[in-house]
């Protein structure tokens, strides 16, 4: 199974940004969290990340043929962007969104995600381990299960 996980805008500042929020963790050290679980269920993983709207767009258009399923974390963009929500339902890969906080108890401009309904789920408040949680979900969703 092949799966892209694709990061969103500030999320390259994992680390030191607002850490109350999203820990201390960098980006590259979810990563690597990740590939460890990816390895340990054989799945070919890519990451990527982009504080680009079209950046996002281009990699979604991208993913047919290249991967099976994608875990999404758009941050900001999650509330705003209905660019990157058509761009999800014209290439229609599965998808889980991803985020380290848990965005409804948060402000209230959070709670809404313009994507969340073309997911096969949503997955808030873990931390890096949302990650973790999101790359199984879409696992044990396979089609082959
Ligand atoms: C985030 C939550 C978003 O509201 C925020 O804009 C982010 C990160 C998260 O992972 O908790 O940048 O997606």
């Amino acid at each position: 199974m092949r799966i892209t996980v694709l990061n969103g805008p500030n999320l390259n500042l994992l680390g030191t940004r607002e850490p109350d929020q999203y820990g201390t963790a960098t980006l590259a050290e979810v990563e690597s969290l990740v590939r460890v679980e990816a390895d340990h269920l054989g799945i070919e993983l890519e990451w990527r990340q982009s504080n680009h709207e079209g950046a996002l767009i281009d990699a979604i258009h991208e993913l047919p043929g290249r991967a099976d399923a994608l875990l999404l974390n758009a941050a900001g963009y999650t509330h705003t962007s209905v660019a990157i929500r058509d761009a999800l339902a014209a290439v229609r890969i599965p998808f889980v969104e991803v985020h380290l906080s848990n965005v409804f108890a948060r402000e209230e401009f959070r709670h809404r995600s313009l994507m969340a309904d073309l997911a096969i789920g949503v997955i808030a408040g873990f931390g890096p381990r949302s990650y973790l949680l999101g790359l199984r979900a879409l696992h044990a969703s396979r089609a082959d299960v």
